[in-house]
């Protein structure tokens, strides 16, 4: 079948290329892709949110399934659309990706539901924020309400701080939302849990921790990722229990409630405190780089499990993994996640050569007269799989030493956390 794939960065290339590997996949057409999907796909560069010009070429390529990477098309409805015009589709529909695409939404559905998660207020105006302020401790944590491409979240420490943010937000900052979720700051160690959910059930898909801060030992902005690894080994067995049964089962249920069963890839951003999970965040796509991780150590047909999402047949399908562990390091525009030069020639990528075991995925690339340039922030993924963490981030770093672009930069102490233990 001729698959279409939403998206252009690290994910999408993963997504692409594990999807190749199905013997149902014929052709894939990537919306917009990047210099990584072009050598395997077809790219079409088209505004992804432009839904009728889409829907015109996923009909123009005869596509049969569509499969979307990013949160902003699933949050303005793409799946809905597509399904009324008869296309298969991969993703929740609007009403669900509201999990992700209002922070006010997840967070009154935890407190109808007894979900553990930090205490908040959805706020929308001074006058709110001083009511919280005044039974709070601080830090506390400032959250557009919605989408607002990473940049949403900032922890405080001071009500200054917390007053002038949140005054920002008010006053239209980012188109979305002009409401907040002001809450308290938790303490602990962050892991994501990934799953696959179709209208009867749901599957394991995968844990993953990834380092959000620019800096090594986690220090300054934060960015959309600069590294992750799989599996995180702070999930144990018991942690894992908790997680379901306090936070997925419940949320789950209450979307059934509302007569919008949740479809597709639920990442759940979590807390771990003192050995209790809280959620922090849900994301309604796979994370990236986490995608970059996660989809390596997957044994099973990618497209088989996608399709049987569709047809609410997943307890039919066996999801096995490797065993391997995995590691991305990002490398990056030298000022990312500020200001960054596009348009820089990337020399050394076609001479390296790659085993069976490592993977180059693209982010922000393009192929110009031939040329590889950087396109974005976040340039390229190398992910490896390998015994220990230790040997896989050797072989790693190995690889981004033969590039040596100049122009980049990346973290070399990826999984610092458990590496070091
Ligand atoms: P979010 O966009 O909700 O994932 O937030 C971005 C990042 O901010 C998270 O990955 C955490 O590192 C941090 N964060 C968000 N909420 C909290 C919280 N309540 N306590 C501590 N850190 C938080
Ligand atoms: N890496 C974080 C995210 O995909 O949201």
């Amino acid at each position: 079948m001729n698959i279409g794939l939403i998206g252009s960065g690290g994910r999408e290339h993963a997504i692409c290329e594990k999807l190749l590997e199905s013997k149902l996949t014929s052709k894939i057409i990537c919306f917009p892709g990047n210099a990584g999907t072009a050598k395997i796909a077809k790219n079409v560069d088209i505004d992804i949110l432009n839904f009728n010009l889409l829907l015109r070429y996923i009909n123009f390529y005869r596509i049969n399934l569509v499969v979307v990477g990013p949160e902003e098309p699933l949050v303005k409805g793409l799946v809905d659309f597509l399904m009324k015009n008869k296309i298969k589709v991969f993703g929740p529909n609007k009403f669900a990706s509201k999990l992700e695409g209002s922070k006010g939404f997840m967070k009154k559905l935890c407190e109808e539901n007894n979900i553990p998660t930090a205490k908040f207020k959805i706020c929308q105006n001074k006058k709110h924020v001083f009511q919280f302020l005044e039974k709070s401790n601080l830090p506390l944590v400032v959250k557009a309400d919605g989408l607002a491409a990473g940049k949403g979240v900032t922890i405080c420490n001071s009500k200054k701080k917390v007053l002038q943010i949140s005054e920002e937000i008010f006053k239209g900052k980012f188109k979305s939302s002009k409401k907040i979720v002001l809450e308290e700051f938790l303490k602990g160690e962050e892991a994501s849990y990934f799953l696959i959910v179709d209208e009867k059930g749901f599957k394991f898909f995968g844990t993953a921790q990834d380092h959000k801060r620019v800096g090594e030992k986690d220090i300054g902005p934060n960015t959309g990722g600069m590294g992750a690894y799989s599996p995180a080994p702070i999930i144990n067995k018991k942690i894992e229990k908790k997680i379901i049964n306090k936070i997925v089962k419940p949320t789950l249920n209450a979307l059934k409630k509302k007569n919008n069963p949740y479809k597709g890839i639920l990442y759940v951003g979590l807390m771990i405190k003192q050995n209790e999970p809280y959620l922090i965040e849900y994301n309604v796509r796979m994370g990236d780089p986490e995608c970059q991780v996660i989809l390596p150590r997957l044994k099973t047909d990618l497209v088989k499990i996608l399709l049987s999402v569709i047809k609410n047949n997943l307890n039919k399908i066996q999801i096995k993994w490797k065993k391997e562990k995995c590691m991305t390091i990002v490398i990056c525009s030298k000022g990312y996640p500020g200001n960054y030069k596009r348009n820089v020639l990337i020399k050394n990528l076609s001479s390296i050569r790659l085993d069976k075991k490592s993977f180059v995925y693209h982010a922000g690339t393009k192929i110009e007269n031939n040329l590889l340039l950087s396109n974005g922030g976040r340039v390229l993924n190398f992910s490896s799989l390998g015994k220990s963490f230790f040997d896989v981030r050797k072989k790693i770093l190995k690889l981004i030493d033969k590039l040596n672009w100049k122009r980049g930069f990346f973290r070399k102490d990826i999984g610092w956390r458990i590496i070091s233990k």
